[in-house]
């Protein structure tokens, strides 16, 4: 009967152990537990360059949309000759049209230099952010317009507002908002490849282009190694900036997840499927402030060696493109964690 009662109590002790161990097992060597560690981040700066190649806007919070960050490129400017875009690789004056938000967001404020002796002197012109169908009704024309050899369609805006774009850039010119014929994702992020249908505004390719500031440093001091002065990352016109661990370590991330800090108003988890490395033209030897190009750097040094995806030999990478699977609230602080990696990235051309 005594041996019995001890097996019993003997038994329950040991039963109590897991109960007592786990909680301080997960506060302390749970880190052991996950080896190998997954890599992660956080986002130090939110970019939407809201009039493609034109200077681009900072926001400490904005949404994710799966066509990209809510403002993001949905308008372009048009040769209205021809109906064909204009980009920042033949005009870089582009970068000296200024765009901002008015305080309560509902509009956007494009400021555009005056030609003529007072170089700093603008046109300032104020259109809604978010552009209600009655308002474009009113105020615009749907018509075809061209991006990348591809035909698709935008609202185009009226001769008042286009007027200071034309003075400025020598030629006929309009502004136009992004139309309703959807433009799928190519390339990586066609439907074959990304297994759904992804539609983005007027981004060159991919919705979302993701850098890290680990990688630009590491370019930095290369340049600097060279008597090259060090560029911001805004050269490169990211719309997600994180801190980055190992310096081009992200070039083999493939899925990765974006989480608010915990509390009640913690922002639902945002996933991207990051579908490619970005194959880099000369843009980034434009100074955004200047729209002066260097006729080498960063471009020379970028070549020397960061040729490093199979699918682009002939051009270096810098940065992520990336498609989002969900939308939501994202915003600076928030973590970026690295849920999957691969070896296996290829750029494919999507234009
Ligand atoms: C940019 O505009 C300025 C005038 O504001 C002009 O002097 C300059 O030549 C332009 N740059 C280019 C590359 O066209």
């Amino acid at each position: 009967m005594e041996s019995q009662t001890a097996l019993v109590i003997t038994l329950l002790l040991l039963l109590s152990v897991p109960i007592i161990l786990i909680p301080r097992l997960k506060h302390s060597s749970i880190q052991f537990l996950k080896w190998p560690r997954k890599q992660s981040s956080e986002i130090t700066s939110l970019r939407m360059y809201p009039i493609k190649s034109c200077r681009g806007l900072e926001v400490t919070q904005t949404i994710l949309k799966s066509h990209g960050l809510d403002l993001d490129r949905r308008w372009m400017l048009i040769d209205t000759s021809t109906n064909n875009f204009l980009t920042i690789r033949q005009i870089p004056n582009m970068t000296r049209i200024g765009t901002a938000l008015s305080p309560n967001g509902h509009e956007l404020i494009i400021t555009v230099p005056k030609s003529g002796p007072e170089t700093e002197s603008v046109h300032t012109i104020r259109i809604p952010s978010h552009p209600t169908p009655d308002w474009l009704t009113e105020n615009t024309h749907i018509d075809p317009v061209r991006i990348w050899d591809v035909d698709t369609d935008g609202y185009r805006y009226s001769e008042a507002i286009n007027a200071p774009f034309s003075e400025f850039l020598g030629r006929k010119v309009a502004l136009v908002y992004k139309g309703p014929t959807p433009r799928i994702l190519k390339g990586n992020g066609d439907p074959s490849i990304l297994g759904r249908v992804q539609t983005t505004g007027f981004s060159d390719v991919h919705p979302v282009l993701i850098a890290s500031e680990s990688s630009l440093k590491e370019l930095n001091q290369r340049l600097e190694k060279k008597g090259v002065d060090s560029i911001t990352v805004e050269r490169f016109r990211p719309n997600i900036v994180v801190k980055g661990g190992k310096a081009w370590s992200e070039d083999s991330w493939k899925l990765v997840r974006i989480t608010g800090s915990s509390g009640p108003d913690c922002a639902k988890p945002l996933d991207l499927d990051i579908v490619a490395r970005c194959a880099r033209c000369q843009v980034p030897n434009v100074d955004p402030d200047t729209a002066g190009k260097h006729k080498k750097q960063p471009w020379d040094m970028l070549v020397s060696y960061r040729r490093v995806d199979e699918g682009v030999k002939y051009k270096p990478c810098f940065g992520m493109l990336s498609a989002p699977r969900n939308e939501g609230v994202i915003g600076v602080g928030m973590r970026l964690e690295v849920l999957e990696e691969t070896s296996e990235h290829r750029y494919m051309a999507g234009f």
